[in-house]
């Protein structure tokens, strides 16, 4: 019986993924090269050094351990510069009327977010008091796809993984609830999120009783 559900953060509570993309193209850019809209598909749910990673051997650019932290630390100054105006406006269409059901099902939730800037990102949209636990990329060890801020947002809720339901835009995301014995709900499209148990466009209409008959 799923007792608790667990949502990532950018791109499917609010859609920061855009800016993370126009960050590392900007980037990638400055180093020479591009980065298209279907590359960055891998780029989502993955680390911030992880990222840098992919997006340098995409280039062919070999760098210190030194210049590649100068570089993250630079596109996230630009990334928190392109975020920095976000409102409650900015909340994913869909979100908060789902965010009404679960508190009226009294379903445990969790924010399973690899980015270090989650709970800033939280407050700027009026959504730091929605999760009844926080796990984001200043708790764990490793990114997705490895089930680690799942498998913590689990615990922390006391709750087992086969209970939790966990809402995923990322490939890696979604392999990461997989990997964690959970089931999972793919938002975005069907043809890339193949993994998961059922795929969203997004959150509108959405009713949490047709859901919850889906998935078991
Ligand atoms: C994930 C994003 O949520 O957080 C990734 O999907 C991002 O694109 C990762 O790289 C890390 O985020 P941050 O904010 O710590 O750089
Ligand atoms: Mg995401």
């Amino acid at each position: 019986m799923i007792k608790a559900f667990l949502f990532d953060l950018d791109g499917v509570i609010v859609d920061t993924a855009i800016y993370h993309y126009q960050a590392w193209k900007q980037m990638a850019n400055g180093l020479g090269f591009d980065i298209s809209e279907e590359f960055n598909e891998q780029l989502k749910g993955v680390s911030r050094m992880d990222s840098l990673d992919i997006i340098l051997t995409h280039g062919g650019i070999e760098l210190s351990q030194e210049e590649k932290l100068a570089l993250a630390t630079q596109k996230n100054e630009n990334y928190l510069n392109l975020v920095s105006k976000m409102s409650p406006e900015d909340i994913l269409p869909g979100v908060t009327d789902f965010f009404a059901q679960v508190k009226k099902e009294n379903i445990k939730t969790a924010l399973g977010s690899v980015s270090k800037n989650a709970k800033l990102i939280l407050e700027s949209i009026g959504m730091s008091d929605d999760f009844d636990a926080i796990i984001d990329g200043t708790k764990i060890a490793k990114g997705k796809p490895d089930p680690e801020v799942f498998l913590k947002g689990a615990e922390e809720l006391v709750v087992l993984p086969e209970e939790c339901l966990v809402f995923e835009d990322a490939v890696a995301g979604v392999e990461a609830g997989k990997n964690g014995g959970m089931k999972v709900v793919g938002i975005g499209k069907k043809e890339v999120l193949t993994q998961a148990d059922v795929v969203f466009e997004n959150l509108v209409g959405v009713d949490i009783h047709e859901l919850l008959a889906q998935i078991n």
